[in-house]
This record gives C-alpha cells, structure tokens and sequence, in this order.
C-alpha cells in the first residue's frame, strides 16, 4: 500500500500536499498531559511502549496530520549509551556527567551494545505498525534521531546552552576528539536507525537541531558529513525508505547542500523560495511555517497561502519550520492541517 507522505517524500505527484508537525506528538494536546501524568514523567513515557504508542497517534486522530512520528527523544541515544539523563521541570534535558576527556568517552557503550539497549523504541514501534496497518487511511510512521552534531552538544555541555562555548571550545582545541566522539555516535546512530527500519517505521527524520551554533565553513566538517554519512548508510540497505534532513538556521550552507537522501527539511528562517531555487530540483522540501504563526489563524492562513504559492503543490510537504510551542491552542493547529489540506487539493 503506497502511502501519500512516502510517495511525496520522493516527488510523486499525490491528490494534495500532506503535513505533519515538528514536536506534533506534546505539551499543546491536553490528551498527552494526561497519558505524561500516567506515565510518572517524560522518560518513563519514552520507555512504556504502549503509552508511547498512545501519545504518537493523537496528533493524527485529534489533528489530522498525514503522517505519525515515533514519540520518544533525541537524548535516548546517549542516555544508552550509559549517560546518565534527567528532564528537569522548567529546565529540560540534563546529563550528570557530561564527556570531558577521552576517558570518559571510552566508558561509553557503543555500536550495537547501545543500539540493542533502546529496545523499548523498536517495541513502541512494532505495535504502532500494527496500529497503523489496522486503520484504512494509510498514515505513515515517521523514525527520527538526532545529528551526531546535535546529540554531542548535549554530550558536551551536559544540557541545553545559549553559547555552546564548551563543546566550541573542544571544536576549536581538541577537534580529534570532538571527531572521536561524532564517529562513536555516528556507529550508534547507523544501527538505530537501521533497526527503526526494520521494526517497521516508513520514513527517517535526522533532527539537526543546533546547526547554527557551526560557523558555515565548519559546518560539512562537523555535522553534515556525519548526517550524509547515516543517510548514505540507510540509502544503500533501505532505498525504498525515504530519508529527510533538516538542518536548523543554515542558509549559508544551502549551495554547498550534497548526499543521497530525499527531503530536505527547511526551517523558518531560511526562505522558502530560496531554498526551492537552491534545493527545489535536486530535493523535496519540506516546511516551513514560522511555528508561532499558529498563535494566529489569519496569520496562519496568509504562510499556509504563500508557501502554497511558491510551491505549487509540487515536491514539497507541508510542516512548521521547527517545533510546535506547547502553548499553541489545539483549534489552531488543526486550522493548519486543514488550510494545508485545503489550499493543496486541486493544485
Ligand atoms: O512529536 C514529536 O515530534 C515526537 C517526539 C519528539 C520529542 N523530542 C518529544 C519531547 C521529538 C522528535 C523530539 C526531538 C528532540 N528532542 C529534539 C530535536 C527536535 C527539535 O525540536 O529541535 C531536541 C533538540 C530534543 C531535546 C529535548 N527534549 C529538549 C531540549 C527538551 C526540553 C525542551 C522542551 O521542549 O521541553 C526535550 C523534552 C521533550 N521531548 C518533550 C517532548 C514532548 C517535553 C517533555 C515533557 O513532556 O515535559
């Protein structure tokens, strides 16, 4: 059964643009906060499968969007790769014992002994294929994980940071081991995503969430190269599996843009007819609202109608430019999926 988003996802002409959200499965739908308060926290929820299962399928049912992606998180990875990881309320992700030394990054698991420890998201998606092959209205499952660039950060700085001066400090001192510890996630990321695809996702995200924080001439060096290389990876074993990158705040990287995989995902701030004259022919494009337009529905409308415009309904998926906030009302962001729907119809 072919399914509308994969068929877009590599420029096949379908009957209308299909959408989905970044962070659609979260904080905005009460009916997650619920199913969170079940589960105890975040983690816990990443690790229960069947909950985990429950939150991925309520943007579609409550939203509408065309495709589900896998509810878990990036830091699972480094999490089992044996760092010790807690979300703080009000302060989000937090590693105890952040890598300073290649010590360190020796002690952590890697390869298929840290692959084989996220069990729990290949489980969370075996029961979603079964779930989705029940239903008639062939939604796709989307996988996703994290840029080596993006998860080291977090490796690094042991959290979230404004300046990422500790892991710049490593890029611009000790850049043998900065390159050590993106090829050690880099092996991970290969076998996770690999065995994302054979539990039974349709799709691959790569989030690389804070390419910005590169300057443009390091970019390839730090991050891309390493995202290329898992794309060219899964291309080679799995090609009927489409692979979307998106590589946040980068428009001066869009000419140098090269490798083996499908979309590319566009965040707000690069413009979109830009990265159509720059990508368009080479790639699908997927994006790329400004998220906060879903504060209001005309202003929703009017990004909805323009992107529609530039696109034309051809080699494009609908999305946001990154992440839905959770404080966007439900009603808005089904105003989204629907105008999308609407505008793209008898394109
Ligand atoms: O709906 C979906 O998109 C699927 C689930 C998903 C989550 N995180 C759930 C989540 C996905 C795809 C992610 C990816 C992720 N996680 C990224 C890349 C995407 C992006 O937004 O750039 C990053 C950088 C992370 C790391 C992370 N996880 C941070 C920084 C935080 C705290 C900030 C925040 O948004 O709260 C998280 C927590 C997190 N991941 C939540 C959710 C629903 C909120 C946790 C909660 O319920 O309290």
């Amino acid at each position: 059964m072919s399914k509308i988003f994969v068929d877009a996802c590599f420029g096949k002409e379908t009957p209308y643009t299909p959408v989905w959200m970044m962070r659609q499965a979260g904080r905005y739908l009460p009916e997650y906060m619920e199913v969170r308060r079940r589960a105890g926290n975040f983690l816990n929820l990443c690790h229960a499968p069947d909950m985990a299962a429950e939150v991925t399928i309520q943007p579609v049912d409550l939203v509408g969007v065309d495709a589900a992606i896998l509810f878990s998180d990036i830091l699972v990875v480094p999490n089992e790769m044996g760092m010790k990881l807690d979300f703080l309320a009000g302060e989000g992700p937090v590693f105890e014992k952040p890598i300073v030394n290649e010590e360190d990054l020796n002690a952590l698991a890697g390869g298929d002994e840290a692959a084989s420890k996220l069990s729990y998201v290949y489980e969370t998606i075996k029961i979603l294929r079964a779930q989705l092959d029940a239903r008639d209205d062939e939604k796709a499952l989307i996988g996703f994980t994290g840029a080596p660039w993006t998860l080291a950060t977090y490796m690094i700085e042991g959290q979230g940071t404004k300046t990422y001066n500790i892991c710049k400090k490593m890029m611009y001192s000790n850049p043998a081991l900065l390159h050590k510890i993106l090829k050690k996630v880099t092996e991970v990321v290969k076998l996770y995503m690999e065995k994302q695809i054979e539990s039974g996702i349709d799709v691959v995200q790569i989030f690389d969430s804070w390419a910005a924080a590169i300057e443009p001439s390091k970019y390839d060096e730090f991050s891309w190269s390493y995202m290329v290389e898992i794309a060219e990876y899964l291309k080679e074993k799995y090609p009927h599996i489409p692979v979307i990158m998106f590589p946040k705040g980068i428009p001066a990287f869009l000419d140098k843009v090269y490798g083996n995989f499908d979309v590319f995902g566009v965040d707000w701030s690069t413009p979109m007819a830009l990265a159509k004259e720059k990508l368009g022919d080479r790639y699908v494009l997927q994006g790329n609202m400004e998220p906060c337009r879903l504060y209001s529905k005309e202003e929703t409308t009017a990004s909805v109608e323009e992107l529609q415009a530039i696109m034309g309904g051809k080699r494009h998926i609908f999305n946001l430019g990154h992440g839905i906030l959770p404080d966007v009302p439900v009603e808005h962001a089904r105003h989204f999926v629907a105008e999308c729907q609407r505008v793209s119809k008898n394109a």
